[in-house]
């Protein structure tokens, strides 16, 4: 399973992406309003740091304003994807925007049919969204197995399954153990997977015993 961060703070994205843990960005309105940017400048930068698939959300409902402004989204940069609920409107502008040669991803997914439609669609990408899943009670990991075991049944479907709203490490091992392709994962929780206190605890240890052996390495 790869990684993308889902954040629209390129300060965020400048430290990952040299770091060289990150494939990809997705963004979505919510998190482009909290910059205060616009949308077009923040994509455009973002765009530059990474070589990776950028997701910019679509804020229109309709078909035809949609695939508007999927376009206008898409000629910002070549590594610009589109992202486009799960409605039927949707679905149909991610058709379209396939045919023109745009790279799509499908978001606000919660069930397996949204996911089959956006396949059969031609979306490069299915967003199944676990935390929002767990907050009504559902496990939202379990919509990732059965999406994964649909896709694998048809072998034309080319959508790479992105488990998205992931709110915390246990969410990212299990949707990499359910066959997400690739996670989405907020900028703090991505910094928690190198997190355990027993390697903080060894490094402690360690360096205390180096010092008294009065040693260098350099
Ligand atoms: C996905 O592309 C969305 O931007 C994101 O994962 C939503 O996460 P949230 O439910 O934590 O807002």
């Amino acid at each position: 399973m790869r990684f993308f961060v889902d954040t629209a703070d390129v300060r965020e994205i400048a430290y990952l992406a040299g770091v060289g843990v990150l494939d990809g960005v997705t963004t979505n309105p919510s998190l482009v309003a909290k910059t205060g940017r616009s949308i077009h400048d923040v994509i455009a930068e973002i765009c530059q740091l990474v070589e990776g698939p950028v997701s910019a959300e679509v804020t229109a409902t309709s078909f035809e304003d949609m695939v508007a402004q999927g376009e206008r989204l898409a000629g910002i940069a070549a590594n610009v994807a589109i992202k486009v609920p799960s409605t039927w409107d949707g679905f149909r502008a991610c058709r379209t925007l396939c045919q023109h040669g745009r790279k799509v991803n499908v978001t606000l997914c919660f069930s397996a049919n949204q996911a089959l439609l956006a396949a059969q669609t031609g979306a490069a990408y299915i967003s199944p969204f676990v935390g929002r899943l767990d907050d009504i009670g559902l496990d939202g990991v379990d919509v990732i197995r059965e999406i994964r075991a649909i896709y694998d049944n048809d072998k034309s479907f080319k959508t790479k399954i992105l488990a998205s709203s992931i709110r915390t490490p246990l969410h990212v091992k299990r949707a990499a153990m359910a066959g997400a392709d690739i996670a989405t994962v907020p900028p703090a929780v991505l910094r928690n997977l190198a997190k355990h206190p027993l390697t903080d605890s060894g490094l402690e240890a360690f360096l205390a015993d180096w010092e008294k052996a009065g040693q260098t390495i350099l």
